[in-house]
């Protein structure tokens, strides 16, 4: 499964720390210079949608201040489904119910150490599908 990642200002240093850790691609920003979310938001979006159009299976994950201007951002995006999470509990309901393929994270919100245990748990936990799949066909 590949893994894109990216963050605005806010959310750079702790991006760089998670590219030590991840096999995942860079999506910027590339410096800890002002740039707007959105447009980071749509790089990774873009990308996830070229896979999903060549059948290749790939999750996003988007790092802000708050992770909220990222999560509205990638939510208008076709076929994405970005949750904002803020607690392993969500991490984890939000893949089983949601099929979320987008993680939204807030730098300015939580420690690193909160982030790299909701991103690893995002990770390892399998849509349940069932009911959830009838809902989220409703999205
Ligand atoms: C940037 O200052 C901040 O607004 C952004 O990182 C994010 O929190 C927006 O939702």
């Amino acid at each position: 499964m590949k893994i894109y990642i990216g963050s605005d200002h806010a959310g750079y240093v702790f991006k760089k720390q998670l590219l030590n850790m991840y096999t995942c691609e860079d999506c910027g920003c590339f410096s800890n210079n002002s740039v707007d979310y959105p447009d980071i938001a749509k790089t990774v979006c873009t990308k996830i949608n070229h896979d999903i159009d060549n059948n290749v299976k790939s999750i996003g994950i988007l790092i802000c201040g708050t992770g909220i201007g990222m999560s509205i951002a990638a939510n208008k995006y076709d076929n994405i489904r970005c949750a904002l999470v803020y607690n392993n509990e969500c991490a984890s309901l939000t893949r089983k119910h949601n099929d979320a393929n987008v993680l939204a994270l807030g730098a300015r919100m939580t420690t690193f150490d909160n982030i790299k245990s909701i991103i690893d748990i995002f990770i390892n936990t399998e849509f349940e599908g069932g009911r959830h799949q009838n809902r989220i066909n409703k999205l």
